[in-house]
């Protein structure tokens, strides 16, 4: 992430704009003013886009799946203790991060027994990673995954819509996102819906759960367990390598930032990397300490799932899936990474490469 801090770091101002013409907030306390400036915030969600007509909608729909991720999240800790107990001695990261999620989630994400098509379309594309791959020759086969999944999705909705939505409990997400979605959002937008919620559950939880993994296995004393409760390994590590590294969205008003007057529709971002690199607030930033989670005093800015009215739905849940995964891997076991480097690779995401992990029994 060199690249940000350095034009954070050689910029005179307190935003600058960034190589692919978008702007970011330097300044840690104004980042965190502009986050939560009501005009900065009266427009619509840049998570949803324009995939909901009212803002209301988006609010009643991520609160509809954060209920039903809650409600599972008991039947998610007995799949992934499952899960981690079938993985081999070694497995290649962070593809096995994201294989344990989407394993743990799958009867969450769609009811037994719902469109096998489907399924098998989603298990395709978390095989293939799920991220905007930086290389042509991958997108191309991602986009052409994806508009396969698109099409199956779009006519499962279809299908359920035509059985009628259960007004009970959701039987999954995707009955949470039906029920939730107001009337004349078309088949296809909500086949799009879902398709955006299941990338944040599985995708990135997936990721985060691989740089705690990472983090942890590099940074503990060899030979001995990881001393650290995975609470702490889960908070450090979403500091330390946020999976969202940027969050952005158009700036809906003419207005003032830092000096720099913005019209309507410039993207205006804050760096929840930045933010938690910056060492007037944060002490020794650049090391991984989870045992700082522990130590009295006040924290520094900390915002991986953003700050503010559009703060991530998911935040509590997501912590709770990732902490739950850190915990599966770590009980009972020894754990250490090999070929790993801290260096990310960074698209919309920032998601680790490739390395492996090694599991021995602690007994
Ligand atoms: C490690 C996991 C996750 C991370 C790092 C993350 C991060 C974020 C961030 C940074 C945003 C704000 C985007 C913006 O302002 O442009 C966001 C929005 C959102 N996230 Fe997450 N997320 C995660 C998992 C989840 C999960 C599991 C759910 C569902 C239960 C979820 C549901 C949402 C929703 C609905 C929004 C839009 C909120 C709104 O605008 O009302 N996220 N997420």
């Amino acid at each position: 992430m060199a690249f940000v801090e350095d034009h954070a770091r050689r910029s005179p101002t307190d935003v600058f704009r960034l190589p692919w013409g978008t702007w970011c907030v330097r300044d840690t306390d104004l980042a965190l003013k502009v986050l939560r400036d009501p005009l900065f915030n009266s427009g619509m969600s840049g998570f949803f886009g324009d995939m909901l007509p009212t803002r209301e909608a988006q609010i009643g729909l991520g609160h509809a799946v954060r209920t039903t991720v809650r409600a599972y999240l008991p039947a998610y800790r007995e799949a992934m203790t499952r899960a981690v107990a079938e993985l081999p001695a070694v497995t290649p990261w962070p593809r096995t991060g994201l294989a344990l999620v989407h394993r743990a989630t799958a009867d969450l994400l769609l009811r037994p027994g719902a469109s096998p098509a489907l399924r098998q379309l989603q298990a395709r594309s978390v095989e293939a990673g799920m991220m905007r791959s930086p290389h042509l020759r991958h997108r191309a086969r991602a986009e052409m995954l994806r508009s396969k999944r698109i099409a199956a999705a779009t006519h499962h909705v279809a299908e359920r819509r035509a059985e009628g939505i259960p007004t009970g409990a959701p039987r999954d997400v995707l009955d949470a996102i039906l029920g939730a979605c107001p009337e004349g959002v078309a088949d296809q937008r909500a086949a799009n819906l879902y398709l955006l919620l299941y990338r944040s559950i599985v995708s990135t939880v997936g990721y985060a759960v691989a740089w705690a993994v990472l983090q942890a296995g590099l940074h503990h004393p060899p030979g001995s367990p990881w001393p650290w409760p995975a609470d702490q390994i889960t908070r450090e590590a979403a500091r330390h390598r946020p999976v969202v590294w940027m969050v952005g969205r158009p700036v809906p008003r003419p207005a003032t930032y830092g000096g720099i007057a913005f019209q309507p529709g410039t993207i205006l971002s804050v760096s929840p990397y930045l933010l938690h690199h910056d060492r007037h607030h944060w002490d020794n930033p650049h090391r991984f300490r989870p045992e700082r989670w522990a130590e009295p005093g006040e924290h520094g800015p900390y915002l991986p799932f953003s700050a503010g009215p559009f703060t991530c739905a998911g935040a509590a849940v997501a912590h709770t899936l990732i902490t739950e995964t850190v915990a599966a891997l770590t009980a009972g076991s020894h754990l250490s990474v090999n070929g790993a480097t801290m260096r990310p690779i960074v698209t919309d995401s920032a998601v680790p490469g490739p390395f492996e992990l090694q599991r021995a029994s602690a007994r």
